[in-house]
């Protein structure tokens, strides 16, 4: 691999040990996959910030770090909220861990956003080089914004932010980033009334066919929200980490790969409305959740539409960036004004909020996926206008 002065700099601990640790993981990475060299990154995103998901053994390893994030750094959820956690009922033994967690990540100069949505707070434009490891993000990122990033693991990530590299490998070249396996709908039609929760049931089923191929679809037409539903679905139920839609995402809108698109040999998979009805179902549920990944300003305004003079009759949490909650104050309190509770910098997953719950309501195919090994709770998928009316008793 070639390193250049600054590299070699990092790696021969001229910037101190920590970032001599972190160019020795990007180093063995770029070795592993045989990277020619190291690119600099426009942009980090650190997930394994839940103690719930990184434990004491993570904790500790943080603690054993130091230096700075040398490009801007954005922090996943992390396990609460970061005020008001008591009373939501989080344990005092876990809300000091996850205290302790947060200032680690502080002090090294990671910003806690926490969020899994930062692309809401900051300019990714096409081809940007970034290194992020949420994997909704990072799908939404290639796919939705057109930008460069594989899906980093925690530590690999973190390493990214205190040097600014990452290995040039997989979805960093653009030859990398052509379709692998294609979809279709047996009825395209029927798409055209789907909300988020069809797409994300559909992300379900083409996550798990595609295992970490790269998908295409055709004759679908989603919104960002959907994309990013579909996108968030596929990279729990599979590893997709990039997918085109065809006409609709803006590498599928490049005479590269549209050429790649028609004369390419993949196989081609049919979807039956009928798989995607079947993730469907009418069980009781005990609360209902929505927000995976964290809600964009447009799902906060329709939620407030849809709750408005309505009164939520069950436990209704709703997940959003703490910046978002803030910048959308008039449809935030129409939503509390129900009854449901907006919640920054945490979700449904990756806090011990929803342990055991029996069943939850969700309109997101990736918390579908994840809350029955998270959380040991049984989901339940409908859209976000049915998620409403399920909890106001209608
Ligand atoms: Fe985000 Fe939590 Fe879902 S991190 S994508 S809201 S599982």
């Amino acid at each position: 691999m070639q390193l250049d002065r600054y590299d070699q700099a990092l790696l021969d601990g001229e910037y101190g040990e920590t970032k001599q640790k972190m160019m020795e993981i990007l180093v063995s990475l770029g070795k592993i996959y045989d990277a020619e060299r190291l690119i600099e990154v426009k942009n980090v995103q650190v997930s394994g910030a839940s103690f719930k998901t990184i434990g004491d053994a993570g904790l500790e390893w943080l603690n054993s770090l130091s230096g700075k994030a040398v490009v801007p750094s954005f922090l996943n959820p992390i396990g609460m909220p970061r005020e008001g956690w008591e009373s939501l009922g989080i344990s005092q033994e876990f809300g000091k861990k996850q205290l302790e967690v947060n200032a680690a990540y502080t002090r090294l100069g990671i910003r806690p956003s926490c969020t899994c949505t930062p692309y809401y707070f900051t300019l990714v434009e096409r081809g940007d080089h970034l290194a992020w490891s949420e994997s909704s993000a990072v799908v939404y990122a290639n796919s939705v914004l057109g930008a460069r990033t594989n899906r980093e693991g925690g530590p690999s990530a973190l390493a990214s932010a205190l040097t600014g590299k990452t290995p040039e490998y997989g979805l960093h070249i653009v030859k990398n980033r052509l379709p692998e396996i294609e979809f279709r709908l047996a009825d395209p039609e029927v798409a055209k009334t789907w909300t988020q929760a069809e797409y994300g049931a559909l992300g379900i089923i083409a996550g798990a066919i595609s295992g970490n191929k790269i998908p295409l679809f055709r004759g679908i037409r989603p919104k960002a929200d959907m994309l990013k539903s579909m996108g968030a679905a596929m990279a729990a139920s599979g590893a997709v980490a990039l997918f085109h839609v065809e006409d609709i995402t803006p590498e599928a809108r490049f005479p590269f790969f549209k050429k790649h698109f028609e004369e390419d040999e993949r196989e081609v998979i049919t979807i039956e409305t009928e798989e995607i009805k079947e993730l469907f179902s009418e069980l009781e549920p005990e609360a209902v959740a929505v927000g995976c990944p964290h809600l964009s300003r447009e799902e906060l305004a329709e939620l407030a539409d849809l709750l408005e003079g309505r009164t939520v009759k069950m436990p209704f949490y709703v997940f959003a960036a703490a910046e978002m909650k803030g910048s959308c104050a008039d449809a935030v309190f129409r939503i509390q004004k129900s009854g449901a509770r907006v919640i920054p910098n945490t979700c449904m997953i990756v806090s011990p909020l929803f342990e055991k719950r029996g069943c939850v309501m969700t309109n997101s195919g990736k918390a579908f996926t994840y809350l029955p090994g998270m959380c040991d709770t049984v989901p339940r998928l409908g859209s976000l206008e049915d998620c409403v009316r399920v909890a106001c008793g209608e």
